[in-house]
């Protein structure tokens, strides 16, 4: 037997016991007489002692393991003389009476402890050693945790885990695909799956009724904190059902894994329409932490003699309250920021209320005190507060504000790691226009359906129409998305064509969906959340890397396998693919 226990379990109830451990040595302190060493594995730490005088040669012995040496030792558990309270065996030792090296370890690059030396690059580089420190285990740990919890719940339910292929057919709509060159069939491609979306329609119309898979998709997108080119989604689909019983059945999800995983209870979940989110929040993903909604100032602030408010299309502001202080250069800062690329406003407004009821602007030239009370009482503004404002294009301004907004609620500490507010998304446009190619793109993809009472929009004002579309929002991250979808063929001929696609193009790319529509399909519709965010959500962090065992890096590269890499001619051979060279 290679251990008794793992350095995770002795605790003062074992001791005298004789044990025999393994693991790595994590760092060893001489002092004179004695040598200690920590010895770690996955389940914790150990102490081991070593005693000059009681046992000399095994202590020269201990004093030559570099840190990492892989070992087996075999001793005593005696109670300690110092303790340590932060270690669950903090209480113990072992009076170590055997040494055996099973293996030796070059010095890692960076300290391989909670908190290590190695910048973001090296550990990723070196991400076998990354993991054993216990954060990033932890991490790791708690994405299994989450997946068994909701294969638990799921499973309860009656839902049916089924996997789905990663080689498929290429097809046009979304993000760009991953494509794999089939050596059988030269010069055609397979595509990696962005989503299982097409597979799990058909299922319903094989009658499998409620589906679910942990799923990898892939999608060649620009990479965020919140992207990686490969993730995983808790990819759902279930039939004879409509939005609510899947608004419902979800949030109930969600509720399940807050309770269970952070012993938190929610009411029922907010709901807000995405053109009242646009409206008051500027995105279609607000972060309900914090307030600080938007206030529409187009009706007092026109008309006055600010020539780039009068021809603004919209005028908006946000009131940060206990922000009347500020000094020039946190508003300078401010401006700075939103005139950032990322931000795009071309300038920032700002009103001071002062805690004399007295304001101060960057407009004062055009505005009067009696104006600026106007929109102090508009904004719900009381002395000591700050009012922003940005104008210009719709759109535009409400992004740029959205971001305000969002670095508002961070200087003000406003959005906290541990708090969770959930928020459904509904009523999303079905369609989105697109200035450079001229036409609709389907907002969320072309099997989703619109609303019954818009159908009659769909030829005339297809951008009024709206979806049976929701996502599910927490703080700010879009963790997940689904619709209702279309079942019926003609209704779905009705998007292609709306979306430009000619009915030989429509059946060309989507034929083996649509034909498999005419053998009876069941209303049907699901939704999938992004399991990556998810984990991180619930721990309060920003970047998904951070639970991803071996993520990517910004430019999509593994730096550690050092993939993408060339390939060999004959590989290139094989698969009949030229590449061009500089000459060509
Ligand atoms: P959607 O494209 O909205 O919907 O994706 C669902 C969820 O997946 C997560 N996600 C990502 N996570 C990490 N990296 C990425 N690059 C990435 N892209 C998306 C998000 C998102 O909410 N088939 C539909 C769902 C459906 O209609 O049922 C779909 O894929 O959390």
């Amino acid at each position: 037997m290679y251990r008794t226990h793992t350095c995770g379990e002795l605790n003062i109830k074992d001791v005298n016991q004789e044990v025999t451990l393994c693991g790595w040595v994590q760092r060893s302190r001489d002092l004179g007489g004695m040598t200690f060493i920590d010895l770690r594995d996955r389940y914790g730490i150990t102490q081991l002692a070593f005693n000059m005088e009681t046992n000399a040669e095994l202590c020269l012995q201990a004093r030559k393991l570099g840190r990492e040496f892989v070992i087996q030792v075999v001793g005593k558990v005696v109670e300690r003389y110092s303790k340590n309270k932060n270690l669950p065996t903090g209480d113990i030792e072992i009076e170590v009476k055997e040494i055996h090296l099973l293996n030796e370890a070059k010095t890692p690059p960076f300290t391989i402890e909670d908190n290590s030396d190695g910048g973001d690059d090296l550990r990723m580089a070196f991400r076998y050693l990354d993991i054993r420190r216990k954060p990033v285990q932890q991490n790791l740990i708690f994405r299994h945790h989450l997946a068994m919890e909701i294969r638990n719940y799921l499973n309860q339910l009656g839902f049916i885990e089924i996997e789905t292929p990663f080689l498929m057919k290429s097809t046009p709509e979304g993000a760009r695909d991953f494509v794999v060159p089939s050596r059988m069939n030269p010069g055609e491609f397979y595509a990696l799956p962005q989503s299982p979306q097409q597979f799990k329609q058909l299922l319903m119309v094989a009658g499998m009724d409620k589906y679910f898979q942990i799923v990898r998709c892939f999608r060649d997108e620009d990479l965020r904190a919140d992207r990686q080119p490969e993730f995983t989604q808790v990819d759902c689909e279930l039939s004879f059902v409509g939005q609510e019983d899947i608004m419902q059945t979800f949030e109930g999800l969600f509720k399940y894994l807050f309770k269970k995983l952070k012993n938190i209870s929610f009411d029922n979940f907010p709901r807000i329409t995405y053109a009242d989110a646009m409206r008051l929040y500027g995105c279609d993903k607000p972060d309900m932490r914090f307030d600080m909604q938007f206030v529409e100032l187009n009706d007092v602030l026109q008309h006055r003699d600010f020539k780039v408010f009068n021809e603004a299309e919209l005028v908006v502001g946000i009131c940060a309250k206990g922000c009347g202080g500020y000094t020039r250069k946190q508003l300078d800062e401010l401006t700075e920021f939103v005139k950032r690329p990322q931000v795009g406003a071309a300038g920032l407004v700002y009103i001071l209320c002062h805690q004399d009821g007295t304001f101060k602007s960057s407009v004062d030239k055009f505005y009067s005190q009696e104006d600026l009370k106007k929109v102090a009482e508009k904004c719900h503004a009381q002395n000591g507060d700050l009012i922003l404002i940005l104008s210009g294009k719709t759109e535009k301004t409400q992004k740029a504000l959205c971001e305000l907004r969002l670095e508002m609620g961070n200087r003000l500490g406003l959005r906290k790691p541990d708090e969770f507010k959930p928020l459904w998304v509904i009523d999303f446009p079905l369609l989105e226009w697109d200035e450079e190619t001229q036409r609709f793109y389907a907002k969320h993809h072309p099997f989703t359906s619109p609303k019954t009472e818009d159908i009659a929009k769909l030829e005339n004002a297809p951008a009024e129409v709206r979806a049976n579309a929701y996502d599910l929002v927490i703080n700010g991250t879009e963790v997940g998305g689904g619709s209702i979808r279309i079942f019926q063929k003609e209704l779905q001929q009705k998007m292609f064509k709306v979306l430009g696609f000619t009915p030989e193009n429509a059946q060309k790319q989507f034929g083996f969906l649509m034909n498999a529509f005419e053998y009876g399909a069941p209303p049907h519709g699901g939704i999938a959340f992004g399991f990556d965010r998810m984990c991180a959500i619930f721990n309060g962090s920003d970047s998904i890397r951070d639970f991803i065992a071996f993520p990517k890096n910004n430019s999509g590269r593994d730096t550690m396998s050092n993939a993408p890499s060339a390939i060999s001619e004959e590989q290139l051979n094989e698969l009949c693919i030229a590449l061009k060279t500089e000459k060509q």
